[in-house]
């Protein structure tokens, strides 16, 4: 399964029911919600309001990246207001908080991502892989939008892939930050299949294709 997770981060708030709407016409499956809190990444976006707001117009995947200090404390929250996949960063919790969150997601039904920072080794992943449903690989340093896709996070991408490959289950594999046509087929080259994309689907390239974009 490929598809595009466009991020609502870049998109016109004002209006934020018809760029919902947007995602839907370009083909994409999931909706990524950032949701930043100042204290794990330097920056502050929006949080349940926004969430369930969106939840209220579209029947597409809710993809919830916590980019918070404590994320297993608002995993009901998350759920109980709409998200279908919640993803936290291995570096905000310790390893037996980390297991009894993705206990917890999968315990009420949903999925779970788990990300790594740039200068967090891949080798991190490994113990939690044949728990999850996802990693998301990222290929900025998160806490914003609009920055440079970093090429070196690519081997990062294949050794996952070739770990989850010697798995008896299927993990997908994501990437944010700085994704556009171009990086996309270098990501979708290395083994990621769900790929991030915030200025280049809102400001820029204005993809509204997702099919023909994931077919190239
Ligand atoms: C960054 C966020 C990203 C961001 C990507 O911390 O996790 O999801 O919205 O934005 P672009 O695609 O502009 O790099
Ligand atoms: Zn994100």
């Amino acid at each position: 399964m490929f598809t595009l997770s466009p991020s609502i981060l870049a998109s016109n708030m004002l209006n934020l029911g018809d760029e919902i709407k947007k995602i839907e016409a370009s083909g994409s499956k999931y909706v990524h919600i950032d949701i930043m809190d100042g204290s794990f990444v330097p920056n502050i976006s929006f949080g349940m309001p926004v969430l369930s707001a969106v939840r209220s117009c579209t029947d597409l995947v809710l993809d919830v990246h916590a980019m918070i200090v404590n994320p297993d404390k608002y995993i009901d929250e998350f759920i109980d207001l709409g998200a279908d996949i919640i993803t936290f960063h291995i570096e905000a919790l310790e390893r037996d908080r980390i297991i009894s969150s993705i206990e917890k997601i999968h315990q009420r039904g949903k999925k779970v991502g788990l990300s790594i920072k740039p200068n967090t080794d891949v080798s991190a992943l490994y113990p939690y892989l044949e728990l999850i449903d996802m990693v998301l690989i990222m290929t900025v340093e998160p806490g914003f939008g609009g920055q440079k896709f970093m090429h070196s996070m690519m081997d990062k991408v294949k050794a996952v892939k070739a770990k989850i490959s010697d798995l008896s289950k299927d993990v997908d594999i994501q990437v944010d930050g700085g994704i556009n046509i171009e990086t996309l087929k270098i990501a979708k080259n290395s083994g990621a299949n769900i790929f991030v994309l915030g200025t280049a689907f809102f400001k820029n390239e204005k993809i509204l294709n997702a099919e023909q974009l994931l077919s190239e």
